[in-house]
């Protein structure tokens, strides 16, 4: 049988990092269809490639609007690829701003299409056992896709549920009976994620480190103290629904059923402009105010907390601008391939994406970045002096990038890469945290930014394709 042999796919960029490996994005020369494709080198672990294969047997069951695409998977060697659907629009974690979440609309959206696509999985029997922010991805029309199906399994089969027995998940989105019960059930855990989800997008901040007793914002929890933060940033209606899903007993905890009875949930927002027939287009999109530029300021997971492997540390597709050509008319197009190699997807190809997007949708927005106005030498001085004032740990590790470490308000460690990057003149400071909770990166990062407030450049970061 001939093996369709899918040509002219170039690695435009790599997506994001992470213990497993990384995610790359390939795109079609010719069509300009885009797909996201995680690398996975078994050779590093044991259980490397059972985790894998687990994690494309699951995936490819699953066909929900709120659930990334599966296109299929191939192996060389020890190494894994699996093709997915590519999210344009990144991270649900770059959607929520440090301490103020996101409006409650787009909360309400998002939360309705998180459930959509966690009651779509638990009728099938599969629970997805990491639900985060950096696990939710947004399509280029920002519909919610849940994605990493790492460490998802089933716990239903013929009808018959089986009780779970691994801790696993990122500690503070697992559910306090992971920490207190040998066993216990799979859909209420995953609805209590749901839940730390959700007060996240209303509230910029995570509530505990850990729901046990020992943390005190849990027990502050459950003593019903919401006249502290972050549940007296909730308007009173979220908040009753947060009540009854944050319930320490998951007997008692709401099912998605009652969720979706709640009024909240069934509540609708006045419509604005429609996201479908967005009228501003694709370029405007692109060049959004500053302060929206800093809602979608991106970061990375909490290695710190999390139990399971760390995430992909998304880049920006316009950094690597070798492989960017500008045509007339300011189209832009992808050539010369980093990876000459066409990608053969073989017989588990299971369907290709649709060519909806365009280049600029297809642009992933990452905002920890600024340029400067000064040179690299004079802007790296700059940001070093600003991280001594601020008690941060500085270490130069090579002419154009730095380490910096502190500690954050919860006395949890925190570490993030800067980068000094010459581009048609102008230095781009780029930050990316390597170690710590993404909402603390956030806080850090615009605290650095206003105390170079002197020699940042006003210019919009995407300049570099206008
Ligand atoms: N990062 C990890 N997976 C991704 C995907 N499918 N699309 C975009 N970015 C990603």
């Amino acid at each position: 049988m001939a093996v369709p042999f899918v040509q002219d796919w170039d690695l435009v960029q790599t997506l994001g990092e992470g213990a497993y490996g990384e995610v790359r994005l390939l795109v079609n020369r010719k069509t300009e269809e885009a797909v996201a494709v995680k690398v996975v080198d078994t050779s590093r672990a044991k259980d490397c490639l059972d985790n894998v294969k687990k994690e494309v047997c699951v995936h490819k069951m699953l066909s929900h609007p709120n659930i990334v695409r599966f296109f299929g998977h191939r192996s060389e060697g020890p190494v894994q690829y699996i093709f997915l659907e590519y999210c344009s629009g990144g991270e649900l974690f770059d959607r929520i701003e440090p301490d103020v979440g996101m409006p409650e609309k787009e909360a309400h959206r998002f939360f309705q299409q998180l459930i959509g696509g966690v009651e779509y999985l638990h009728g099938i029997g599969i629970t997805h056992r990491d639900i985060k922010p950096e696990n939710i991805l947004l399509d280029d029309k920002d519909n919610l896709k849940i994605s990493d199906f790492g460490l998802a399994t089933m716990f239903r089969h013929r009808g018959r549920e089986r009780l779970l027995t691994r801790l696993c998940g990122t500690l503070p989105y697992v559910a306090p009976e992971l920490m207190s019960r040998p066993e216990f059930h799979a859909q209420p855990a995953d609805v209590w994620a749901c839940g730390i989800v959700l007060t996240a997008m209303l509230a910029g901040e995570l509530p505990w480190d850990q729901p046990s007793e020992s943390c005190q914002e849990y027990f502050d929890w459950l003593q019903k103290k919401t006249y502290l933060t972050p549940w007296r940033k909730i308007d009173s209606v979220p908040l009753g629904l947060l009540m009854k899903i944050l319930l320490h007993s998951p007997e008692d905890r709401m099912t998605i059923p009652d969720i979706k009875k709640h009024r909240w949930f069934s509540r609708s927002f006045k419509s604005g402009v429609k996201r479908q027939n967005d009228v501003h287009g694709p370029l405007t999109k692109m060049l959004r105010s500053d302060s929206e530029q800093l809602q979608l300021a991106r970061t990375n997971s909490d290695d710190r907390v999390q139990i399971s492997s760390s995430q992909p540390e998304p880049q920006g597709l316009w950094e690597v601008r070798e492989d960017v050509v500008h045509t007339e008319g300011g189209q832009v197009s992808f050539s010369q391939p980093a990876c000459p190699d066409h990608m053969l997807l073989g017989s588990q190809l299971l369907g290709t994406p649709g060519a909806s997007q365009n280049p600029w949708q297809r642009l992933v927005r990452r905002m920890t970045r600024f340029f400067t106005t000064l040179n690299a030498e004079k802007s790296c001085a700059a940001l070093r002096d600003a991280c001594i004032a601020m008690s941060y740990t500085w270490k130069q590790t090579c002419t154009n990038q730095a380490t910096v470490s502190t500690m954050d308000r919860r006395n949890n460690k925190l570490i993030f890469k800067v980068h000094f990057l010459e581009m048609e003149e102008r230095i781009l400071v780029d930050f990316r945290l390597s170690k710590g909770d993404g909402l603390e990166f956030k806080r850090i990062f615009l605290k650095l930014k206003q105390k170079l407030s002197d020699i940042i450049s006003n210019q919009k970061v995407p300049v570099p394709f206008t």
